[in-house]
């Protein structure tokens, strides 16, 4: 029988060995599903191998508020599904203890034509939940969310904004031991983000550890006491909020053409 893993209250949330991740891209763009099936036939598909993320190691302690930061495409979503378990890392180990709420990003887990409310019970059926533990939880919800009567109408007519206030509500309604968040609090209005701020500070000080994705660096250093920056797959620099930012600020102002580093007068 295997002996049970013991933890101690400093083993970290999630430690990251040595994560690469390589997405198979075609390498001649396909216009058609009927095109892409017909050079399947003849064997012509040809794939370029694309590493998204390369060796990354990283340790987390609960309670921690973590930012990542880094350019469109440095593989800051790809880190936070592999750490949700929605992707397989190539290479490398990941371990994470306790509960994972599902990443928060615009949209995922609704259903468009549903309403605010059909989805709330639809969300909580997939976290395990029955419609009357969802019913008993509804009214705080719905006060979280702010969303008044536009509860009952279908969610393809939410702006960005509804979208998030639903999705964050009902994510932060039940405990977890690691909130991942992408890019999803800066679509929200100043009264809703303030909200945000104050319940991811709470969940914070009762030992939930948060992953926050943003371009919004002010968000960022707000929230987060750890900021990771992330370029083209490979950590760049990691280290208190306000460095990391200010130096990742700081190299976007010489932006670099070529292997010329343009530097303003
Ligand atoms: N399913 C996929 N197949 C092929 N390549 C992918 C796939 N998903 C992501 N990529 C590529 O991996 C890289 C990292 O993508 P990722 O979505 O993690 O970036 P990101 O840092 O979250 O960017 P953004 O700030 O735009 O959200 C990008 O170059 C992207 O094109
Ligand atoms: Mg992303």
């Amino acid at each position: 029988m295997n002996s049970p893993t013991i933890y101690s209250h400093d083993d970290p949330v999630l430690q990251l060995d040595s994560i690469s991740v390589r997405y198979r891209v075609l390498r001649e763009p396909v216009t058609s599903i009927k095109e892409y099936a017909l050079r399947w036939l003849r064997s012509k598909n040809s794939y370029a191998d694309f590493w998204a993320l390369k060796n990354i190691s990283l340790s987390i302690q609960p309670g921690e508020a973590v930012g990542i930061i880094g350019a469109n495409g440095a593989g800051k979503s790809t880190l936070l599904k592999i750490i949700a378990r929605v992707l397989r890392p190539t290479d490398g180990r990941v371990r994470v203890r306790g509960v994972v709420a599902p990443i928060l990003t615009l949209g995922a887990g609704f259903d468009p034509e549903m309403t605010g409310r059909e989805n709330i019970y639809l969300n909580g059926a997939m976290l395990g939940f029955s419609r009357s533990d969802m019913n008993k939880k509804m009214a705080t919800l719905l006060e979280f969310s702010g969303l008044g009567d536009f509860i009952d109408v279908p969610i393809r007519t939410y702006s960005d904004g509804m979208v998030a206030r639903l999705a964050f509500a009902i994510a932060t309604d039940v405990k977890s031991d690691l909130l991942l968040i992408d890019e999803i609090l800066t679509v929200g209005d100043i009264n809703f983000q303030e909200k945000c701020k104050i319940r991811i500070n709470t969940y914070k000080e009762t030992g939930t550890t948060i992953l926050v994705v943003s371009h919004n660096l002010k968000t960022v250093e707000e929230l987060c006491d750890r900021v990771i920056w992330l370029e083209h797959g490979v950590i760049r620099a990691e280290g208190k909020a306000a460095d990391v930012i200010a130096a990742y600020e700081d190299e976007r102002e010489q932006p670099i053409i070529g292997n010329i580093q343009v530097t303003h007068a």
